[in-house]
């Protein structure tokens, strides 16, 4: 399959004369798909029954005009409605909403393999945390380099996710822990926002570990919590450097009430709300997310049965991270079944990190939904998509192909939807478009 210069993503089809040049609104046809998942439906997180619903059509085009999607249907009729637009020839893959990864911490320095050797022969998370490493040694790391140098970085890991099928990447600070340190994390996702075709959704994560000069005297651990409420949240909220503020709520590390002052602070400021709950222990952490209205809880392996009862009478997001547990070699999951059931919406992520999720694979995360988190292949499929969208807040905007939505596209070497958490760890992905735009191909790498 060739890919012409200049229609980059797409072919010139029978209805546009070769050569004539197309300006904008760009109007295309996404044809000749064995099925495209539009995932259509209500504009807000999917809950219950709702989730079993990914709305898989056969035989059906996209049409979409500039930025945005314009229909869905036939494709004799969209191109006889539409005679002026350009054909892209699906060859009977499998067109999907562009991914939504709602959680990741895509802006760090080195990697971290030397923990991966620690932990198997039995050191656990927390205890090379204590020691110093874990989120402290990618601290040390990160405040030693300059924005470029991390801008580079961030980039490369993109691109990967971006070679997945993800178009929209929410990604937070959290290696700084100091003004300056967060600030400059900050930035480069503003950077790599304005220079990449990718939709990017800053979160501030000033709170992702007590930082150790704030462990001993003559510093105190409430000194770096009013640091964060008094001078990092305002000036971040304040310079508009994030959308989200999020904190680490886990025992060892932030306390539900110290994460609920924080999280009230940003609130104040204009911030959304996220929050690391119930990663590792069960320490209130769905409690407080659902009742400070919270976007999404992510993580949630140990939340409590009043954690799923909270949440399910929220409006809060339970955003699950399998691939965290895989990593860290836990046998625990978060409870899905029962979450879905008593009616939470929930989201898959990444949690793209050097040191608990160090992969950009997002169908992987798919894979695991259904083969640890005992999801069906739909459910995967509406959580890393519609109801990702709603852990960010765009569930009116993306995670889904329906007139009005951005036409953030990806499409696969596949030919049923089911495939997509099927190839396990595989690379599938052929090709992504965010309004529009082309963004990726298997081809050409990202533009
Ligand atoms: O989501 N849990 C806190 N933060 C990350 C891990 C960060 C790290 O170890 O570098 C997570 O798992
Ligand atoms: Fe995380």
């Amino acid at each position: 399959m060739s890919w012409p210069d200049g229609h980059r993503g797409a072919r010139v089809g029978p209805h546009h004369a070769e050569g004539e040049p197309i300006g904008p609104p760009t109007r295309a046809i996404f044809a000749n798909a064995a099925q495209v998942v539009t995932c259509a439906g209500a504009a807000r997180g999917r809950r219950g029954v709702e989730m079993s619903d990914a709305v898989i059509r056969s035989d059906v085009a996209v049409a979409i005009n500039g930025s945005a999607v314009e229909a869905v249907g036939a494709f004799d009729e969209l191109a006889a409605r539409i005679p002026s637009a350009r054909v892209v020839d699906c060859e009977r893959g499998v067109l999907t909403p562009g991914f939504v990864d709602s959680h990741t911490h895509a802006v760090f320095g080195k990697p971290r393999f030397e923990e991966q050797e620690l932990r198997a022969t039995g050191m656990d998370y927390m205890e090379i945390a204590r020691r110093g490493g874990g989120i402290h040694a990618s601290v040390r790391d990160l405040r030693a380099r300059d924005e470029a140098s991390l801008t580079d970085l961030a980039r490369a890991h993109l691109r990967r996710l971006a070679a997945h099928g993800v178009t929209t990447v929410e990604i937070k600070s959290g290696y700084g822990l100091t003004l300056e340190d967060e600030l400059k994390s900050l930035r480069v996702i503003r950077r790599l926002a304005d220079e990449l075709p990718l939709r990017l959704v800053p979160t501030f994560l000033g709170a992702h570990e007590i930082p150790l000069e704030y462990r001993e005297a003559p510093r105190t651990r409430t000194e770096y919590v009013d640091l964060l409420v008094h001078d990092m949240i305002p000036v971040v909220a304040a310079e508009g450097l994030a959308t989200f503020a999020d904190v680490f709520c886990e025992t060892g590390v932030y306390t539900a009430a110290e994460s609920r002052r924080i999280l009230e602070a940003a609130r104040a400021s204009g911030l959304a709300l996220k929050l690391h709950a119930d990663e590792l222990t069960s320490s209130g952490g769905a409690e407080l997310a659902a009742s400070i209205g919270a976007t999404s809880a992510d993580h949630l392996a140990a939340i409590s049965d009043a954690g799923i009862a909270a949440l399910a009478g929220a409006a809060t997001v339970a955003t699950l991270l399998p691939g965290t547990m895989l990593f860290l070699g836990k046998t625990a999951h978060a409870p899905a079944r029962r979450l879905i059931q008593s009616g939470v919406p929930v989201a898959l992520a990444t949690d793209f990190n050097p040191g608990t999720s160090p992969t950009t694979n997002f169908p992987l995360v798919l894979s695991l939904g259904v083969s640890q988190l005992r999801m069906s292949a739909a459910e995967a499929l509406i959580a890393g998509t519609v109801n990702a969208a709603a852990a960010l807040g765009l569930a009116h905007r993306v995670g889904q192909i329906a007139p009005g939505f951005a036409a953030d596209l990806a499409l696969f070497d596949v030919s049923d939807a089911r495939e997509l958490p099927y190839w396990y760890g595989d690379h599938r992905c052929r090709a992504t478009w965010v309004g529009g735009k082309p963004c990726y191909t298997s081809e050409l790498g990202l533009s």
